[in-house]
């Protein structure tokens, strides 16, 4: 299995993403400080990959924490999770994550210090192996929905790269092609960050899946030539009615799906669920600098100076989701009783 982000007890290991196709390479990051980096300039990137490498990051601050007393450690802990909280604020997976290392503290807070960092690690490395599991559960549940020898678009990279391992939307597409279906992705590049050509394609091909890369602006024509029978995408983050935030230019592939009656599925962990904002207005759109769109790998495509606006994610309106998959079920609409009633399943990973 294509493996993005691993813990060893000398640091939180990353392929990095900002490096591929061209080169692989792993970075070692030995210090928390140096995790929440990687997470802000996108060395690690997708919404599961950073609750993952969150929780390491905090796991690996806490072990360094030179402390005698637990309300030193309490202290400690919460400086850590502030610096990994001020990285990426779209993908609710990292709060999650966060949210989660603060309770498990919590509840072994009254144990010797050597403990209680032993038990951080385990639970960011029970985060870990829960998210390739919950990816798997996932993709069994949708598979049955992609369609047997025809074309599925996606957007971004929602794949092993962007989670610990299989992929949410990639993994749907794995569990379809696992159960013997044909299936031809065509795979969005996905500017101004290129996740598609860069991270879609490359894994994919890696899988032996048949891939074919788009630029942006192909999505209407491709689906208008019959070329594409489903969408899926991932998901940063799901307001409690259905509306799905995730990579810019989603909104727009939902709009073209809707368009030619295509329909248009979101995969996603039900932790992407934020039941706590009501719909997608509330939910916060990371902007990112400028120069993502003027600059491409060093050189300058833009007149110097010019006004830009680079929002990196956009809200898909839960009116053209056909289905939110997850591991717990598919919920469709009306999603604010079936994503209430899939908060009500008890997850059978853990
Ligand atoms: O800015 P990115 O690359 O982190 O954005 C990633 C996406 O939008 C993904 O589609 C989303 O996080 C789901 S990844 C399983």
């Amino acid at each position: 299995m294509l493996e993005t982000l691993k813990w060893t007890d000398s640091g939180v290991l990353f392929i990095d993403q900002t490096k591929l196709p061209t080169e692989e390479i792993w970075v070692t990051c030995k210090k928390y400080e140096a995790v929440a980096d990687a997470i802000r300039t996108m060395i690690v990137r997708g919404a599961p990959a950073i609750g993952v490498a969150a929780a390491m990051g905090i796991a690996l601050g806490a072990r360094d924490l030179d402390v005698t007393s637990i309300s030193e450690f309490r202290n400690g802990i919460g400086q850590i999770c502030r610096v990994m909280g001020e990285t990426r604020p779209t993908a609710v997976n990292l709060f999650w994550a966060i949210r989660r290392m603060q309770r498990r503290f919590e509840e072994i807070s009254g144990r010797p210090i050597p403990l209680v960092k032993q038990a951080l690690i385990d639970e960011a490395l029970a985060i870990y192996n829960e998210d390739i599991a919950t990816n798997r559960a996932l993709g069994a549940n949708g598979a049955s929905l992609m369609p047997d020898g025809g074309g599925v678009l996606t957007h971004c990279n929602a794949g092993a790269l962007a989670t610990a391992g299989y992929g949410t939307a990639l993994g749907v597409v794995r569990a379809a092609v696992e159960a013997g279906k044909k299936i031809h992705v065509y795979a969005d590049e996905t500017r101004p960050f290129l996740q598609g050509a860069r991270l879609t394609a490359w894994e994919l091909m890696k899988d032996n899946i048949p891939v074919t890369l788009i630029c942006d602006n192909m999505a209407g024509v491709m689906m208008a030539q019959g070329k594409v029978q489903a969408v899926i995408v991932g998901a940063d983050r799901i307001a409690s009615n259905g509306d799905t935030a995730n990579k810019i230019g989603t909104y727009s592939v939902a709009i073209l799906a809707k368009e030619h009656g295509i329909p248009f599925y979101v995969a996603a962990p039900f932790s992407t669920v934020d039941m706590e904002i009501p719909d997608g207005s509330g939910i916060p759109i990371e902007e990112r600098a400028a120069a993502e769109l003027t600059v491409i790998y060093g050189k300058q495509i833009a007149p110097t100076g010019v006004r830009v606006e680079n929002p990196a994610f956009d809200v898909t309106p839960a009116r053209y989701i056909r289905g939110i998959i997850t591991e717990r079920g598919v919920a469709t609409a009306p999603f604010s009783e079936s994503l209430q009633k899939l908060g009500e399943v008890k997850p059978a990973l853990v």
